[in-house]
């Protein structure tokens, strides 16, 4: 039988297996997201243990504090240790960890959770469907843009079109909506009837778009968006899928404008919006909802992260009034929807998300995103603005970007062998900062927890200072520059 003894030394290890022989294990036995198996598994990357958390620092087995500036990925916003949050989940594991929600079973917390959703997300929104993260979430998104077509008569408008540099999760379906190579090659993704329009980057665009405005450029996007639907077939585009900010593509806020001349090009269309609220969602660019700053009128939402502020893994669709009618027809013709995960409402989940968006509630975090952002937008301008290797310095809220180039004023890009990116996040880091160096291209990018203080936000702004500036002076010293 099993003793409480051997059960806790399964999850945890005392002082006597060093760290190193930890790691050397985990080398053995794990396959980690997004890393080089190769190099991890002979040694050759660097491994971490982190053992605990405290506000916006994180700590390794070691005893190393370090400041989180990408709240993990952009997910912790209520910050780390919050033991009221642990106190709802164990409170809820003592009474009910789970029961299926399938055939209209519920539990107490996933009733609460959705209530407090759909008051923050309006009135225009009807019904809340769990997933546990923001892939599993946009399948159903897809599935729901299937359905929705085949029930209204339009068997044949099914593409959904993406954005390049867009994210949207790493799966089959999800993974063919992101638009960044890397979860692309290798994998034949993406796959039928998912296609990418221009990104919204202003500073990246396209050389026949150099002296646009932003404007301008919103329209070029518009036009092109307009360019493919006609090109495929109005009939055959069922939705269109954004981020009210561009996040893992490079933290990019739309150009002026961007949202309205989407818009207007999917209404002509009669196309779904979905708007993926992952990182958005819940306060991160100050207010509770990306969608709700830049006035966009989306169909179906997609959340996650910052739902829980990931103290559990949850997520979630969010189904608008238009949809919602459709989905009641069809079952009134078909049946049950033939759609569901084990997990979906999980009660421990719901539990974790109606503690964390009571925290967002009581300590304002929606505006301290939008304040201490609005300090943070203004302390990254004032650091790095005509600094001699930066390109770019961009924002909203407590989403942050710079923009490496070796000529910021041409634009230029670095040669990627130089790996500047890559090396300025590692300069951060022996800064004890966690900075996020961004796949798609020499970009360090920023998202403390929504906890943040201007103070903390100095420290942060001079840390990463430091690190561009180490850089800046290799760069230099070996001729690249
Ligand atoms: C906008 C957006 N959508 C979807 C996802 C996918 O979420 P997950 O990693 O939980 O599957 C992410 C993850 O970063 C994201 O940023």
């Amino acid at each position: 039988m099993t003793t409480d003894n051997t059960l806790s030394q399964a999850a945890s290890f005392d002082s006597s297996t060093s760290t190193e022989e930890l790691i050397r294990r985990d080398r053995k036995v794990t396959f980690h997201a997004s890393t080089h198996l190769r190099d991890f598994a002979h040694g050759d990357a660097p491994g971490r243990v982190i053992t605990g958390g405290e506000g916006i620092r994180i700590r390794e087995r070691d005893g190393r504090e370090m400041i989180d500036g990408f709240a993990g990925l952009y997910c912790v916003n209520i910050g780390y240790g919050r033991t009221e949050v642990a106190d709802a989940i164990h409170a809820q594991a003592l009474k009910l960890s789970y029961y299926h929600t399938y055939v209209g079973h519920s539990n107490e917390p996933q009733i609460a959770l959705s209530e407090k959703i759909l008051e923050l997300a309006g009135p225009e929104m009807s019904k809340v469907y769990y997933g546990m993260s923001g892939s599993d979430a946009n399948e159903t998104q897809l599935k729901l843009v299937r359905y929705y077509h085949n029930v209204i008569g339009k068997p044949e408008k099914k593409k959904v079109i993406s954005r390049w540099r867009g994210y949207h999760g790493s799966g089959i379906a999800s993974g063919s909506l992101t638009g960044l190579a890397a979860f692309h090659d290798h994998f034949d993704l993406p796959i039928a009837g998912i296609l990418h329009t221009e990104a919204p980057c202003y500073y990246r665009r396209p050389d026949e778009c150099a002296e646009m405005s932003e404007k301008e450029f919103s329209a070029w996007c518009a036009d092109k968006l307009e360019a493919m639907i006609q090109a495929e077939g109005p009939e055959t585009v069922g939705a269109f899928i954004g981020e009210p900010v561009l996040g893992t593509g490079g933290i990019v806020p739309p150009p002026e404008g961007y949202w309205d001349a989407i818009q207007a090009v999917l209404k002509r269309h009669d196309i779904l919006l979905i708007c993926d609220e992952v990182v958005c969602g819940f306060g991160r660019i100050g207010s509770q909802f990306g969608f709700q700053h830049f006035g966009i009128k989306p169909d179906l939402i997609t959340i996650a992260k910052g739902l829980t502020s990931a103290y559990q893994p949850l997520s979630g669709v969010i189904v608008g009034d238009r949809v919602w009618k459709v989905l009641e027809q069809g079952t009134g013709e078909f049946g049950a929807i033939g759609h569901g995960w084990t997990y979906s409402g999980h009660a421990l989940g719901a539990a974790a998300g109606v503690a964390n968006l009571e925290i967002i509630r009581r300590e304002r975090l929606v505006e301290n995103a939008r304040e201490t952002g609005a300090y943070l937008q203004n302390a990254m301008q004032d650091a790095f603005a005509g600094h001699p290797i930066v390109g770019d310095v961009r924002g909203i809220g407590l989403l942050a970007a710079l923009e490496f180039s070796p000529e910021p004023a041409a634009r230029r890009h670095f040669d990627p062998a130089l790996k500047v990116g890559p090396r300025i996040s590692a300069a951060a880091l022996e800064e004890d900062l966690i900075a996020r160096g961004m796949p798609q291209g020499d970009i360090l990018g920023f998202a403390p927890p929504l906890i943040v203080t201007p103070q903390e936000i100095d420290d942060i702004v001079a840390r990463a200072r430091r690190a561009v500036d180490k850089v800046h002076q290799e760069l230099i010293a070996s001729g690249d520059l």
